[in-house]
C-alpha cells in the first residue's frame, strides 16, 4: 500500500515484509513527520498513521525530521521458556532500523541536531516497533508530554474493549463497533477504580478488534519498562488511536534519559483467530531471560484459604477492630472476631487437603497483622509482612506442611503503599527463606502510595519490576495482582509466574462476570503473559458459602474445568473451597490431573467472544489435555483429535456439560465418559450455555483393551 493519505506523498519510501511476505510495513517522513502503516496479504490494517513523541519544555520530537539511514537485516532463533505454552519458540522477523534526523527550526545546526530511530520487527503474525533514543549531544534528559503514537483503523471494526482507566483493569468487556465506545463509555466504566476515567474514548490493551471482512487485529505493547503503560484513545471520526500514556502526580508523562528505549508498540494480525491466541510475538519482542540459575523456577498448583474470605465467610482481619494503625494494636490483648480464616486449624485443613490430592502450595491470605486497616486510612504503616497474627503460628504451620511434601504461599497485600512494602521487602525476603517459602501473591489494592500516583505510571511501574528482581535474589516466584497489565516481561524475568490485571474469577463472588468473559481475556489480558485467574469454582450459588452474598458464579461445572487449558498459566489453583469438591470428587479429578506446564499447544478453534477450544501436550509426558469454553450460547463443538501421534492409541476422559446443564439452573449438570482415541478420531461435544468440557488423554496400556471409542 503506498502512502497516498499525505500530501506530496504517494509512494512510501521504506518497507519490510514478513518471513513469509503476508504482513508489511511501510515508512516515510512527509513533510518532515514520521508515518507508518501495516498491510496483511496485501490488504490494509493501519492506514498511514503519525509517529513521534512531544515533549515538555523542549523542542518535541514530532516534526521537522529526514531519513539519515535506514538499516534492514532477518533473526531466526529458536529459544526455550522456563516453562510456557511450548518447549520452543521461534523468534524468526525481518528488521527495519530507520534513523531520523531532527533539525530544530531557529537553532544552529550544530546545537539543534537531534537523532531518533524507530525499529520495526515484521513477523508473521505482525509488527513490533519502537522509539530508540540515541545517546546525542542535543538530547539528555527530557520528559514526555505525550506520546504520538497513531493506529488508524480502516473501518469501523468491532471491538472486545475496556474503558481506559489508570489504576484497574478489572472491567467486564463490552463487545460493540469503534463508532459506540462513546456512547457506552459510561454504562462501560463501572467506576471500581480509585480514580477516574480519563477520557470517553480511550480503551485500554490489549484490545483485540475483528475487521467486517474477517480479519484479526490485536494491539498491545511489549516490553513496559521504565515508562508509563498504554491506552488508546479513539478519535472517531478519523478512526484513529492515537497512544494515552499515564501520566504521574504531577501529570508528566515519563521521564527518560538518552541512551533509552521505548516499550514496542505491537499489531498482531491474522485472518484466523486461533493464530492470535498462538502468537508469541510479545514474548520475542522481550529481552531473553536475565536470571542465569531458573532451577528453582517451577510451575505451581494450589488451593488457598482465600475463597471464604472473598465470598465474606470469613475475614482477613482477627479482629473487628475499627480501623487503626498497626502499631496501635496489642493483638495479644484485643478480642478475636471467630471469623478469622488464617487459623492455625483451618490453615492445617488446606494443608491437608493440598496433600491429600496432589497440589504444590496453599495460599493463606490474612495471616499478617495489620489488615483492621488494609483499606488503607494510614497506608504509610498499613502491614510490617513479618509478624503474623496470635493464631497463625508460623513456624509450626510451616513445618506441618513441609512434612507433608506441601508449601504454604506467602501473601503481600501493600495496600498500593509501594513505599511502605519497599521499606520491609527485605525482611519480608528473610522471613520467607527462613521458613521454606518460595513464592508471593502480592497485591496494590487501593491508591497509589506516593499519593497522586497512579497504578500505570512509570513510577510504579518501576516498583513492580523492582520487586520481582528483589525476589529473584532471594528465589522467590511472584504473582502481583492490581499490578499493571503484563507486556510479555516473564520471558525476561520468569519468576514473575503470574498477575491478575484483570476481572478474574474473584468477581464471580462480587457480583458476577459474563460467560463470554472467559472467551475474550485469553485474546487479550492473556497475550502478555499468565493470569492468576483462579478457577476452579464448583458451587455457583455462593449464598451457600455466605448467606448474605448474593452473587452467583455464571458458569458450569465443566466451564471451570475447561478454563485450566483455555486459560494459561503456569500457576493454577483450584480456588474453591475443599467440601465443595469434596461433593465432586469425579470431576474434581481433572484438577488433580491437569498439567501446568506444556510442550505443545494447539489452537483448535477460537472466536473472541463465542468460544475458545485447545489442546496442550503435559511437558516431558505423553499426556494431553483439551479444554473448550463457549458463552451465554450453547454450541456443538466438533474436536478432531488430529494433534495426536499417528499409530498410538490413547484413552481420553472426557467431561462434558450434562443433559440439562445451563450456567443459570443447573451448572452442576455433567457426564464423565472413557473412551478410546488416535489421531483419526473425531468426537461431537455439547457445551452448555456457559459451559464447556475438558478432555484428559493418556496413552492406552494393554490393560485398556476393553475400551470402546470415545464417543
Ligand atoms: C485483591 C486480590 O485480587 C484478591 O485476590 C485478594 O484476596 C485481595 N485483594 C486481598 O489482598
Ligand atoms: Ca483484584
Amino acid at each position: 500500500m503506498a502512502l497516498v493519505c499525505c500530501a506530496g506523498m504517494t509512494q512510501a519510501k521504506e518497507k519490510q515484509t514478513s518471513p513469509d511476505g503476508k504482513v508489511a510495513v511501510e515508512f516515510d517522513v512527509v513533510n518532515g513527520i514520521p508515518y507508518y502503516s501495516v498491510s496483511y496479504k496485501g490488504k490494509d490494517v493501519i492506514n498511514p498513521s503519525r509517529l513521534g513523541i512531544e515533549l515538555i519544555n523542549d523542542y518535541s520530537l514530532i516534526d521537522n525530521f529526514k531519513i539519515k539511514d535506514v538499516n534492514k537485516s532477518k533473526f531466526d532463533e529458536t529459544w526455550e521458556p522456563v516453562w510456557g505454552e511450548s518447549k520452543t519458540i521461534r523468534n524468526n522477523y525481518k528488521e527495519m532500523e530507520v534513523q531520523l534526523v531532527q533539525q530544530q527550526p531557529g537553532k544552529k545546526k550544530k546545537e539543534s541536531l537531534r537523532y531518533l530511530t524507530i525499529r520495526f520487527r515484521v513477523y508473521d503474525d505482525g509488527v513490533g516497533f519502537r522509539y530508540e533514543f540515541p545517546e546525542q549531544d542535543n538530547l539528555t534528559y527530557f520528559t514526555i508530554k505525550e506520546e504520538f503514537t497513531e493506529f488508524a483503523m480502516t473501518g469501523d471494526h468491532t471491538a472486545y474493549w475496556i474503558p481506559g482507566d489508570y489504576d484497574t483493569q478489572e472491567y467486564d468487556y463490552v463487545i460493540s463497533r469503534l463508532s459506540q465506545i462513546d456512547e457506552l463509555f459510561d454504562s462501560a466504566y463501572t467506576g471500581n477504580s480509585s480514580q477516574t476515567a480519563f477520557s470517553k474514548t480511550g480503551v485500554q490493551t490489549s484490545l483485540q478488534l475483528k475487521t467486517d471482512e474477517g480479519l484479526y487485529i490485536n494491539i498491545h505493547e511489549a516490553a513496559l519498562i521504565d515508562y508509563s503503560c498504554m491506552h488508546l484513545n479513539l478519535d472517531e471520526a478519523n478512526l484513529t488511536f492515537r497512544s494515552w500514556l499515564t501520566p504521574d502526580a504531577r501529570g508528566h508523562k515519563g521521564y527518560l534519559q538518552a541512551p533509552c528505549t521505548s516499550p514496542w508498540r505491537t499489531v498482531m494480525v491474522s485472518d484466523d483467530a486461533c493464530d492470535i491466541l498462538a502468537s508469541n510475538l510479545i514474548l520475542n519482542l522481550n529481552e531473553p531471560c536475565k536470571i542465569t540459575d531458573t532451577s528453582w523456577i517451577k510451575p505451581v498448583k494450589y488451593v488457598g484459604v482465600w475463597w471464604e474470605m472473598i465470598t465474606g465467610k470469613s475475614s482477613w482481619a482477627y479482629t473487628d477492630l475499627p480501623s487503626v494503625q498497626i502499631d496501635k494494636i496489642d493483638y495479644t490483648k484485643s478480642k478475636p472476631n471467630n471469623r478469622h480464616g488464617a487459623n492455625n486449624k483451618n490453615v492445617m485443613r488446606y494443608i491437608d487437603f493440598a496433600a491429600e490430592h496432589g497440589f504444590d502450595q496453599v495460599l493463606v491470605e490474612g495471616w499478617n497483622i495489620g489488615w483492621e486497616d488494609w483499606a488503607g486510612k494510614t497506608k504509610d504503616y498499613v502491614f510490617d509482612f513479618v509478624t503474623p497474627y496470635p493464631d497463625f503460628d508460623i513456624e509450626m504451620l510451616n513445618n506441618y506442611a513441609h512434612s507433608k511434601g506441601v508449601r504454604l504461599m506467602m501473601h503481600h497485600e501493600t495496600s498500593g503503599s509501594t513505599r511502605n512494602y519497599e521499606r520491609h521487602m527485605d525482611a519480608a525476603f528473610e522471613l520467607m527463606e527462613k521458613y521454606g517459602y518460595n513464592s508471593i501473591k502480592s497485591g496494590y489494592v487501593g491508591d497509589m502510595l506516593p499519593r497522586g500516583e497512579y497504578h500505570y505510571g512509570q513510577w510504579c511501574n518501576n516498583h513492580y519490576l523492582y520487586a520481582i528482581t528483589e525476589a529473584a535474589k532471594h528465589k522467590v516466584m511472584v504473582n502481583a495482582h492490581e499490578a499493571v497489565r503484563p507486556t510479555g516481561l516473564c520471558r525476561t524475568y520468569p519468576n514473575l509466574i503470574g498477575n491478575e490485571s484483570a476481572r478474574g474469577t474473584e468477581y464471580q463472588a462480587f457480583g458476577g462476570s459474563h460467560p463470554h468473559h472467559v472467551t475474550i481475556l485469553p485474546f487479550t489480558r492473556l497475550q502478555g503473559g499468565p493470569m492468576d485467574y483462579t478457577p476452579g469454582i464448583f458451587v455457583m450459588d455462593i449464598t451457600k458459602i455466605n448467606p448474605e452474598n448474593k452473587s452467583y458464579c455464571n458458569s458450569t461445572i465443566c466451564n471451570q474445568l475447561a478454563l485450566y487449558v483455555t486459560m494459561y498459566s503456569p500457576l493454577q489453583m483450584a480456588a474453591d473451597l475443599p467440601e465443595h469438591y469434596e461433593k465432586y470428587m469425579d470431576a474434581f479429578q481433572f484438577i488433580k490431573d491437569v498439567a501446568v506446564d506444556w510442550d505443545e499447544s494447539h489452537y483448535l478453534a477460537a472466536e473472541p467472544g463465542e468460544y475458545i477450544v485447545v489442546a496442550r501436550k503435559e511437558k516431558g509426558e505423553d499426556n494431553w489435555f483439551v479444554g473448550g469454553v463457549t458463552n451465554e450460547e450453547e454450541r456443538d463443538m466438533e474436536v478432531s483429535f488430529d494433534f495426536l501421534d499417528k499409530n498410538d492409541k490413547y484413552v481420553a476422559t472426557l467431561y462434558a456439560d450434562g443433559k440439562n446443564a445451563d450456567y443459570a439452573k443447573k451448572p452442576d449438570s455433567y457426564k464423565i465418559t472413557t473412551g478410546i482415541v488416535t489421531n483419526k478420531s473425531e468426537v461431537k461435544i455439547k457445551m452448555a450455555r456457559g459451559g464447556g468440557f475438558a478432555i484428559s488423554i493418556r496413552p492406552a496400556t494393554e490393560a485398556d483393551k476393553k475400551l470402546k471409542k470415545l464417543k
